[in-house]
């Protein structure tokens, strides 16, 4: 192992801390509702009065901004290049949720080479306490690196449509996720469905296809309903659960939302992380 990937791996131990968590939303088809579930969700949690930070990490394509209406002038590009702290960086949003832009302009290409995302994870460390929830909007598509943060996550939400190949593609992510030792508990939010029906044959589907290679947990967090608002909200650049409270979409984010606290407060996640890292580094 490199001195590079060495260190890496202490850093990732190093952010479990007790008490807060990190959340990756990732999918395997691109443009299923991730960076809408990851800001009306990170939303939903902030009016809920947790400490959240919203790290957009399509990096060079953020939308978290966009879909905000909100110009910030640094993005985490800026953490790379120049001597910033992530304090620099971070932005205030509704209900006083933190985030943290992805930036846009193409020439990030190398952005996330391993010295970079070490001196991110180091920054990131300094203001892990502040926080009860980290939550990353992973963007489209697989890299090492992509593997490597998931695999420091205490959860990883995998988002899917009912679309036939929006759902072979959650398929094929999770089995990545799992080849490649990704050991956060795994969730999945279905987005987009007609009908609740619609919605439980897809997680039974992925539930079958998963239990097929490996004995893996699929836990269905939820689902949201198909509606034009959020097109609407995407449109109008402001966050469907504060354009329209109380459409389907945003009782359902708030649904997830609850559940979600009242799973983590059974202490079902958190408590073997640790564990989980050490078997998933030191082993090797
Ligand atoms: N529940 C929904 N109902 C109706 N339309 C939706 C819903 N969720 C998402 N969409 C539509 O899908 C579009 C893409 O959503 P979003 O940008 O959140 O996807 P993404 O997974 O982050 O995409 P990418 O992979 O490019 O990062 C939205 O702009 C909206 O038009
Ligand atoms: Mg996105």
């Amino acid at each position: 192992m490199s001195d590079q990937a060495t260190k890496l791996r202490e850093q990732l131990l190093k952010l479990n801390k007790p008490g807060n968590k990190v959340i990756g939303i990732v999918s395997g088809k691109g443009g299923v509702g991730k960076s809408n579930f990851s800001l009306n969700f990170a939303i939903s949690l902030s009016q809920k009065k947790k400490k959240v930070l919203l790290l957009d990490l399509d990096i060079g394509m953020g939308n978290i901004d966009v879909l905000l209406g909100t110009v910030t002038n640094l993005s985490i590009i800026d953490i790379f290049g120049k001597n910033l702290t992530i304090r620099d960086i971070m932005n205030i949003g509704p209900y006083g949720l933190n985030y943290i832009s992805g930036g846009s302009g193409l020439s990030t290409i190398f952005a996330m080479s391993e010295a970079n995302l070490s001196h991110f994870l180091n920054e990131l460390e300094d203001a892990m306490d502040e926080f009860d929830y980290i939550i990353f909007d992973m963007g489209a598509g697989v890299s090492e690196q992509t593997i490597k943060l998931l695999s420091a996550m205490h959860e990883v939400i995998v988002m899917t449509t009912p679309e036939p190949t929006a759902v072979m593609d959650a398929y094929a992510m999770i089995k990545h996720m799992v080849l490649n030792q990704v050991e956060a508990k795994l969730s999945i939010v279905i987005n987009r469905i007609s009908s609740q029906k619609e919605g439980e044959s897809v997680h039974l589907r992925l539930e079958k296809a998963v239990a097929h290679f490996m004995n893996v947990e699929v836990n269905l967090l939820g689902m949201i309903f198909d509606d034009s608002i959020v097109r609407k909200a995407v449109i109008s650049q402001k966050p469907f659960i504060l354009q329209a409270p109380s459409s389907l979409p945003s009782r359902n984010i708030d649904l997830i939302c609850n559940k979600y606290l009242n799973e983590e407060n059974k202490g079902a996640t958190s408590h073997s992380f640790i564990h989980r890292m050490k078997t998933l580094f030191l082993k090797r």
